[in-house]
């Protein structure tokens, strides 16, 4: 049986943290059935086909059709420019970071380097391409419905680019595209010009999907061992698919955090990492969690208005910026450690200046056993506050252990998406946002967005001249 996440929820129960500050037992009691139905009806999601991404680890051919695409290159390129936004961009710079180190300090030896451009700020793909060779870049193009306007500029940027320094035929060469297998408009210009082809599954969401070649292709490019990625996903998918709360990690931290939210105002979720490997990954659960949560009305159309607002801090960086607030401030908070129980390093702090205090104890030890305490002492110091934390421990932050992380936090989002009873899969907000962004821009077919937007102004100007 091969080792799990470890999943600590001591410092959530009101036994430690004193009354009306964390869950009792009965409440727990309580709720058991609630949680068991919550399983039950998502895995009927699942087995009708609405809900895909329990599946991907079992599927092997998209491992192996990138496998194979990576292979076909020989290590030709330098650079990956990943061209994406939120779910098409955030799990394949996780896995990046997890695997190659965080910016600047990276690994060694990495294949390529990966290029995220998640944002349409000018200054980033012009720096970019400033950066970057054109023969030696390889351009990822990801959007799950083909047309996201930040991701399609980029990709008509960055084409052009190629295209002016390489010549067509080679430019068509440099570009694979992943996107939805039957629609949209990428699928159609891929087909056209002879990109490579990857396809995201239509039951599979943009924050569902790093699992698909969405992560597995830019992180096996740039030398994410996706193999143990997925066992790692598969592995852990077992028992984040059984109904009780104590073996499945997945639905008791929904859980929890679903009564922290709703019972005791713990509208906000700290996800506390200690560890820079994982802070990349903070980022994708912080969207994972809010787009699937945060919902007007639930499934029967009732305004509810949910969702726990996920923030992401660094151990030990933010415990001189944060911290104060998470012990002193309104009671609001959750939070979630992420910890590594042993790291790929080793540093020694050199016996130097040892008749001094704030140095002698220091010589000796390792900076392994500062970080451990580091955590230690903000996670007693938060129980002794009464502020409710929990801790997920990674018996190592490697592509095993994030590939279980992420499993873990897709069903832990899908639990938690039944027990508010709402739809953990669309994001109307985002869309919408999106379809002003085009009715602003003139793309043929949004009139009624632009007669709101006409509204909008008018109503702004009156009241401008008031
Ligand atoms: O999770 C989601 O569905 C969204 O965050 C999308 O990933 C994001 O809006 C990008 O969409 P697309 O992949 O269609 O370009």
């Amino acid at each position: 049986m091969p080792q799990m996440i470890g999943y600590d929820w001591t410092n959530l129960r009101a036994d430690i943290l004193g009354p009306g500050h964390g869950l009792t037992r009965a409440e727990l009691e309580a709720r058991r059935e609630q949680a068991r139905v919550a399983v039950g009806k998502f895995l009927d999601r699942v087995e009708r086909g609405e809900v895909g991404f329990p599946r991907l680890p079992f599927q092997t051919e998209p491992v192996e059709q990138v496998a194979q695409y990576v292979r076909s290159l020989r290590g030709r390129y330098k650079s990956v420019l990943l061209l994406g936004i939120g779910g098409s961009a955030l799990g394949p710079y996780a896995l990046d970071v997890a695997a190659n180190g965080p910016h600047p300090f990276r690994k060694k030896k990495i294949p390529a380097e990966l290029v995220v451009v998640d944002n349409v700020d000018p200054l980033l793909l012009h720096r970019a391409m400033e950066r970057l060779d054109p023969r030696k870049t390889l351009v990822v193009v990801v959007t799950k419905s083909g047309s996201t306007a930040e991701t399609m500029a980029q990709f008509l940027i960055a084409y052009h680019w190629l295209r002016k320094k390489l010549g067509s035929k080679r430019a068509a060469r440099q570009v694979a595209a992943v996107t939805d297998p039957s629609k949209g408009d990428l699928l159609a210009i891929a087909r056209r010009k002879k990109f490579e082809l990857f396809a995201i599954p239509p039951n599979v969401g943009g924050r569902f999907s790093v699992l698909t070649p969405v992560g597995l292709l830019p992180a096996a490019l740039v030398g994410v061992n996706i193999r143990r990625l997925v066992q790692g996903a598969g592995d852990i998918a077992e028992a984040c698919r059984l109904p009780e709360l104590e073996s499945n990690p997945a639905l008791a931290s929904a859980l929890h955090q679903y009564i922290l939210d709703t019972r005791y105002g713990k509208t906000i979720q700290v996800i506390y990492s200690y560890s820079n490997t994982l802070w990349a990954l903070a980022f994708w659960y912080r969207q994972l969690w809010a787009e699937s949560l945060g919902k007007r009305v639930d499934r029967s159309k009732r305004e509810v208005l949910s969702g726990q607002t996920p923030v992401v801090a660094l151990g030990v960086t933010d415990q001189h910026s944060q911290s104060q607030l998470y012990m002193e401030g309104p009671r609001d908070k959750a939070v979630t450690f992420w910890e590594e129980a042993t790291s790929a390093h080793t540093v020694r702090i050199p016996k130097l200046f040892g008749k001094y205090d704030s140095t002698g104890y220091l010589g000796g030890k390792t900076l392994n056993e500062l970080f451990r305490a580091e955590k230690s002492a903000t996670e007693l110091a938060l129980t002794e506050a009464g502020r409710p934390n929990s801790t997920f421990l990674f018996p190592r932050a490697d592509e095993y252990y994030v590939g279980q992380m992420m499993m873990l936090c897709m069903f832990q989002a899908a639990y938690a998406g039944e027990l508010y009873d709402i739809n953990a899969f669309d994001q109307p907000g985002v869309q919408l946002s999106k379809d002003l962004t085009y009715a602003l821009l003139g793309r043929p077919g949004f009139d009624a967005e632009r007669s709101r937007i006409a509204t909008y102004r008018k109503q702004k100007e009156s009241l401008e001249k008031k």
